[in-house]
């Protein structure tokens, strides 16, 4: 399986930023397509356009090649969520639905982001809305990881975390088809500091290890890594893992298309 690279935008970028994300969509060649697989989660106000975007260039670069070819064969950039809420719907003012990112265009989802958890959402939520996203058939992309203070009992913190946001799926969600899971410790998200490649590698075996035996039904599990990835450390984390999911070094077309030539 070739590995996926997401790009996590957080809170930011306006109407001006639909010109990096063209140049996003431009650069990702199918030569590197054939690397990486590539997502971006944009904030909610862009997604609908994003995905308008990378819909239009994948028809486009079909039928230069061939016009009887199905557009959906031609890979383009995937768009992702940054978080759902627990709901389906109701009077939850300010927050976004599984069903309304899906609806958007948007394939999968981060959950439990290590941003949200420090904004009050816990383990109860983070599992309703793992649940929230599989029901309106986005991927999740579950993010797990220890604060600095927790370094010491890394294992059983992170198993916590997997155990309470995986804990009873409904008998009609239990065969999970894809799920990634997001190796994000807190201490090095924006820090410029991370894990040595061995120990990120040890991790994210352990964490693919605990997962597949908490969910036993999944048929595809990624397990990726984020914080503080570059063009420069990219390659070296890309080869110990799955993947990689990318903050600030995603907000710029070149860097993250760099991030993909790593892969
Ligand atoms: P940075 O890449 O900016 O450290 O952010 C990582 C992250 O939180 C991605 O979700």
């Amino acid at each position: 399986m070739s590995k996926i690279v997401i790009g996590n935008w957080k809170m930011n970028g306006l109407k001006s930023s639909v010109a990096t994300f063209r140049k996003i969509v431009r650069g990702y060649s199918p030569e590197r397509a054939a690397k990486a697989r590539l997502a971006l989660c944009p904030p909610a106000t862009l997604l609908a356009e994003f995905a308008m975007l990378a819909a239009e260039k994948r028809c486009e670069k079909n039928l230069a090649k061939n016009p009887e070819n199905n557009p959906e064969n031609n890979p383009s950039v995937l768009l992702g969520g940054q978080s759902c809420h627990f709901e389906p719907a109701g009077s939850f003012t300010g927050s976004v639905s599984a069903a309304m990112l899906h609806d958007a265009g948007a394939s999968l989802t981060l959950v439990g982001h290590a941003e949200r958890r420090a904004q009050g959402e816990d383990d109860e939520q983070i599992n309703a809305q793992l649940l929230q996203a599989l029901e309106a058939n986005l991927t999740p992309v579950l993010c797990v990881g220890e604060r600095q203070a927790e370094r010491a009992q890394r294992q059983e913190h992170l198993e916590r975390q997997l155990t309470r946001a995986l804990a009873s799926l409904p008998p009609s969600l239990a065969r999970v088809s894809h799920l990634i899971v997001a190796y994000e410790p807190v201490w090095a998200i924006g820090s410029g500091t991370m894990p040595s490649t061995a120990e990120i590698e040890a991790v994210c075996r352990k964490i693919a290890e605990q997962t597949r035996s908490l969910v036993p039904s999944t048929t595809r599990l990624e397990v990726l890594y984020g914080g503080s990835v570059t063009p420069a450390n990219a390659a070296e984390i890309v080869a110990a893992t799955d993947g990689v999911l990318v903050g600030s070094a995603s907000l710029e077309a070149e860097n993250l298309l760099a991030i993909v030539d790593a892969a």
